[in-house]
């Protein structure tokens, strides 16, 4: 790995622990990201957690487990049981001393480690975990005594509770953009009976006796962050911010150099298109890619090699944008990111053959991914971007 990744890996790490810390976190289940600095490295943060590192599934070469398996915790009076399993398909190869280690077979140690937990007295048992959804229900079909999962596998397409036999299966929603909240409530047969109708169509019955109820709130950018985490946040990104610079200078040129896909052919930018296409260049001003390029200043992400690719015009493109510290008149999705270098077709004076057409809305998904845009939905982003005609041929 690069020193400059390690370097920005351990800045992450210990914002997230420190951060956990204030929050009151209980436990933490270790999985793939936990340990991309390595199993050593991680187990000497663990000293600094005032939570327990889980995993019932990581072991050493002689069968010991590295990290705790399970903790039991009592909350108003009742005995919760907590323990974590890592998807036994994580790559062992990618992680500094992977040959250390192994990841056993997580059915058979949820078997065995919710068993244990029922013995040792615990009232509700609470799995942690990255496995994919159908695993976990297949641990709840095989009716263990598992009250309810968390998952956060980034496969997830589900947020919403399920319930299999008696495990209730919940998610964390991807890329932390949201706080989730289980409320459980030992209510009684009557306690149950008793819920407004609404609230019990919300939730769920769990047995006699347990009412639970599902929350996400997303944390919205204009949410007001915790003072003293906010301040920790921001002291990281700055210096990640600095880090990426510093390595910019050493480094950073994106597929300048490259040939122009037609020769000759180069980027001109949207204030040139603007005069003789007056009404898609407003109507493109009024669109958010007009602004993508602020939207990482806000957030001092525009050093970030991560972010740049789709805030920019021509992230590796021939003759596209370059220069990481000097974005120019690159910043922002403009019409040459869709319609391609626009100098010949300019030069010809609007001769159509030298600009690219679009109909479709393929080229969309290079940068709607799922991940950076899961509410996207061709047709209404199409029409909020391109107007009510978008897609009906001319
Ligand atoms: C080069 C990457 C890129 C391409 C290609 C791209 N977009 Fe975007 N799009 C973005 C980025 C980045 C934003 C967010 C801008 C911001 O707010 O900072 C965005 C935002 C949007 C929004 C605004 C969402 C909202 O509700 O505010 C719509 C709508 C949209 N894009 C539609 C499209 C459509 C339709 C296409 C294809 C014709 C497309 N985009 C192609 C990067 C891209
Ligand atoms: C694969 C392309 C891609 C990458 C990489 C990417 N973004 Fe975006 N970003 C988008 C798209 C597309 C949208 C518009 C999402 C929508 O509204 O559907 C967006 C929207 C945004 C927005 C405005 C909407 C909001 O959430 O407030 C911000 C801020 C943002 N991105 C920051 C980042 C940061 C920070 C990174 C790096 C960690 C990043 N982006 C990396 C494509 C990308
Ligand atoms: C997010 C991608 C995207 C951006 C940015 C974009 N366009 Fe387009 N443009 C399209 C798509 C897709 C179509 C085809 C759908 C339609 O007719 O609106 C189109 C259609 C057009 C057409 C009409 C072509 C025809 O078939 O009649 C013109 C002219 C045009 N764009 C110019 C521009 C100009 C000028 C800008 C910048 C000010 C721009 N576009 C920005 C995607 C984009
Ligand atoms: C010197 C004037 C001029 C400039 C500058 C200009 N265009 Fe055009 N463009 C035209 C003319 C004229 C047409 C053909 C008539 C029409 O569809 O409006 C055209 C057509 C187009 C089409 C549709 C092609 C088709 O077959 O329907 C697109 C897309 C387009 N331009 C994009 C751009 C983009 C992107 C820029 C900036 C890089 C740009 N134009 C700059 C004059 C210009």
């Amino acid at each position: 790995m690069k020193p400059e990744k390690v370097l920005a890996g351990k800045l992450l790490a210990d914002l997230i622990i420190q951060s956990y810390n204030k929050m009151g976190c209980d436990a933490l289940n270790v999985g793939a990201y936990d340990l991309s600095l390595g199993v050593d490295y991680l187990r000497k943060k663990e000293k600094s957690a005032k939570f327990t590192f889980l995993s019932g599934n990581i072991l050493d070469k002689h069968d010991r487990n590295i990290f705790t398996p399970s903790v039991i915790k009592i909350v108003n009076g009742v005995k919760v049981g907590i323990f974590g399993l890592c998807d036994d398909k994580l790559k062992l190869a990618k992680i500094p001393g992977g040959n250390k280690f192994k990841v056993v077979n997580p059915l058979a140690k949820a078997e065995e480690i919710s068993a244990r937990l029922k013995k040792e007295g615990a009232d509700y048992i609470v799995l942690l975990t990255n496995l994919n959804i159908r695993y976990c229900r297949r641990i709840g079909q095989r009716g263990m005594p598992i009250d309810l999962i968390v998952g956060s596998s980034k496969k997830n397409r589900i947020s919403l509770p399920i319930l299999v036999q008696e495990t209730y299966i919940a998610h964390v929603e991807r890329g932390g953009k949201s706080v989730g909240r289980l409320d459980v409530s030992f209510l009684g047969p009557a306690g149950v009976e008793a819920l407004p109708a609404a609230l019990r169509y919300k939730g769920k019955t769990v047995g006699e006796n347990l009412f639970l109820l599902n929350h996400f709130f997303p944390l919205k950018i204009a949410m007001a962050d915790h003072p003293e985490i906010g301040s920790m946040v921001k002291k990281v990104e700055t210096k990640l911010s600095r880090l990426q610079q510093v390595k910019a200078t050493k480094s950073m040129t994106i597929a300048g150099s490259r040939p122009a896909i037609r020769p000759g052919d180069s980027y001109v930018f949207a204030k040139t298109c603007a005069k003789c296409h007056p009404e898609r260049y407003q109507r493109w001003l009024k669109t958010s890619h007009a602004r993508a390029y602020q939207s990482l200043v806000k957030q001092e992400k525009h050093f970030d090699e991560e972010c740049i690719a789709c805030h920019v015009l021509g992230f590796e493109q021939p003759g596209g944008f370059t220069d990481i510290r000097q974005v120019g008149n690159y910043a922002n999705v403009q019409c040459e990111t869709c319609h391609g270098p626009g100098r010949l077709h300019v030069a010809a004076k609007g001769e159509e053959k030298m600009i690219k057409v679009l109909a479709g809305g393929e080229m969309c998904l290079v940068c709607h991914i799922d991940e950076r845009s899961p509410e996207f939905d061709l047709e209404t982003y199409f029409h909020k971007v391109c107007g009510p005609a978008a897609g009906k041929k001319k």
